[in-house]
């Protein structure tokens, strides 16, 4: 579990509050339910004090004690029923004092007489187990007397009545805490469900399909703001992404006519009889250079259709493989030179469907970087085979490697790891980009992993396979 995320906290903090809220909540309702019970208590007490004083001492004079005791006893039966009566006279001597109850919880001769100096309405004296003893002290007057009665109940009934309260509430309110967080992670997973659907697919828009918008629900709250300038952003983005492609294709399309203007005559000019040798030399030169430029602008030009769209992409079935072969040998000539061993794994047929000129390119473009690269006599490999759905096309040597650093960039345009030595190899740095348009627009992609400096390079292209190719492969 992520501590950190949004939800880990917000439920942290809800579920905290929460608690303290039914904490407070179950100290109230105990609080308010013990001061009921207690008072219903007083009430009874008093009253039946008031009972006494008016059905007894209203009729018996103090000077028979005996009578008065028979009176309660057929009466009340205070032991039975584990109550302590007992009744003072004004001098407080007592008058009569019940009996040790039945399960003789207390002794009633042994409770002390109510303090004189602050008489209380009500008291606990402790008893000897957990329970204790209610008392209510009620002044009396009945036939030109004073009297003090002392009802005393224990306290058990309104005990066990609490307790029962702190059971409950001590299972119940972190229940309840439980509940409603479980209940709060369900509703935040839901509410950020919409961020989420964002974020995905937000993640599903790549340069391939800056057209791609975020969904925008009509809720009108932060999330449909959020939205909104999200696409907006994009807007820009995808206007700012079309400038610039549509820039180097316009700027690489106006560039070919004076190119090949500019290689017409300085051929014709190399053709013509009487120009003097060091000359012809020197306009040779400048013609090598300005076919050297054509490429690039032809090579420009292409990924700039491929990247923008605009290209056709002729869809015709053929086998990979057969491709790859043919074109590998006749770049033999290239890695012979080198002393380089050249050897081909593609026997089974791949079918796949695209343009063969175009994925011809991509075969060309990786065996030239592996044989420019591999050290003389070294070895480069090649090697097509059928995977799930994809079509593998490996181009693998044993040269120099790429430096970590620099391989997340060698399919940008113009990238050259070593500018010096590239020079030399007349590459411009446009043959991996060519490379991943190409992969790009057949819906393929392209990886590159090497070693390290050293270690040799591995150029894998992933390509769809041509319907009802999966089944037999
Ligand atoms: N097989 C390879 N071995 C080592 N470096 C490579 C290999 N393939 C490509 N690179 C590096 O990637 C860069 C870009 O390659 P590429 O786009 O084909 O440009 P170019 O071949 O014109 O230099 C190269 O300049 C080189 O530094
Ligand atoms: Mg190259």
């Amino acid at each position: 579990m992520n501590t950190r995320s949004i939800h880990f906290r917000l439920i942290l903090w809800y579920s905290g509050l929460i608690a303290l809220v039914s904490l407070a909540l179950g100290a109230y309702t105990y609080h308010g339910v013990e001061v009921r019970l207690y008072a219903e208590m007083q009430q009874t007490l008093t009253r039946r004090a008031q009972q006494i004083a008016d059905n007894i001492l209203a009729k018996t004079p103090p000077e028979s004690p005996q009578e008065i005791a028979a009176h309660i006893r057929a009466l009340y039966s205070p032991e039975a029923n584990n109550r302590f009566i007992r009744i003072l006279r004004g001098d407080h001597s007592v008058l009569y004092v019940s009996g040790r109850p039945k399960d003789g919880m207390f002794d009633p001769s042994r409770l002390p007489l109510p303090a004189d100096a602050h008489l209380q309405a009500t008291r606990l004296e402790p008893l000897a187990s957990r329970s204790r003893l209610f008392i209510v002290v009620v002044p009396v007057t009945a036939l030109g007397h004073d009297y003090l009665i002392e009802m005393g109940t224990p306290t058990d009934g309104p005990d066990v009545a609490l307790h029962g309260l702190i059971v409950t509430l001590l299972f119940g309110l972190p229940m309840a805490v439980l509940a409603v967080s479980a209940g709060g992670f369900l509703l935040m997973r839901r509410a950020l469900k919409p961020v989420e659907d964002i974020r995905a697919t937000a993640e599903q828009i790549t340069r391939g399909n800056l057209s791609h918008r975020l969904p925008v629900s009509p809720s009108g709250d932060a999330l449909e703001h959020l939205s909104v300038t999200l696409n907006r952003m994009l807007d820009r983005l995808e206007d700012a992404y079309e400038q610039a492609t549509r820039f180097s294709a316009d700027a690489s399309h106006e560039l070919r006519t004076p190119l090949t203007i500019m290689r017409g005559e300085l051929e014709s000019i190399i053709r013509e009889a009487g120009v003097p040798a060091p000359l012809r030399e020197r306009i040779g030169s400048v013609l090598e250079e300005t076919e050297r430029l054509s490429r690039i602008t032809e090579s420009l030009f292409a990924i700039s259709r491929l990247d923008a769209g605009e290209a056709k992409i002729q869809h015709q079935k053929f086998d990979l493989a057969a491709l790859a072969q043919g074109t590998a040998e006749q770049m033999l000539l290239l890695a012979e030179e080198k002393q380089i061993r050249l050897s081909i794994q593609a026997q089974q047929p791949v079918f796949i469907d695209g343009d063969a000129a175009r994925i011809k390119q991509i075969v060309v473009n990786l065996l030239d970087n592996a044989i420019k690269y591999a050290p003389g006599g070294g070895a480069v490999w090649l090697k097509v085979s059928a995977a799930q759905h994809m079509a593998l096309l490996e181009v693998g040597d044993n040269g120099a490697g790429i430096p970590a650093e620099v391989l997340p960039h060698v399919f940008e345009r113009f990238f050259r790891a070593d500018k010096a030595r590239s020079r030399d190899f007349a590459g411009a740095g446009l043959g991996l980009a060519i490379v991943r348009s190409i992969c790009l627009a057949h819906g393929g992609s392209v990886d590159i992993r090497s070693g390290g400096e050293g270690k040799g390079t591995v150029c894998r292209v992933e390509l769809p396979l041509a319907n009802g190719q999966e089944q037999k492969s």
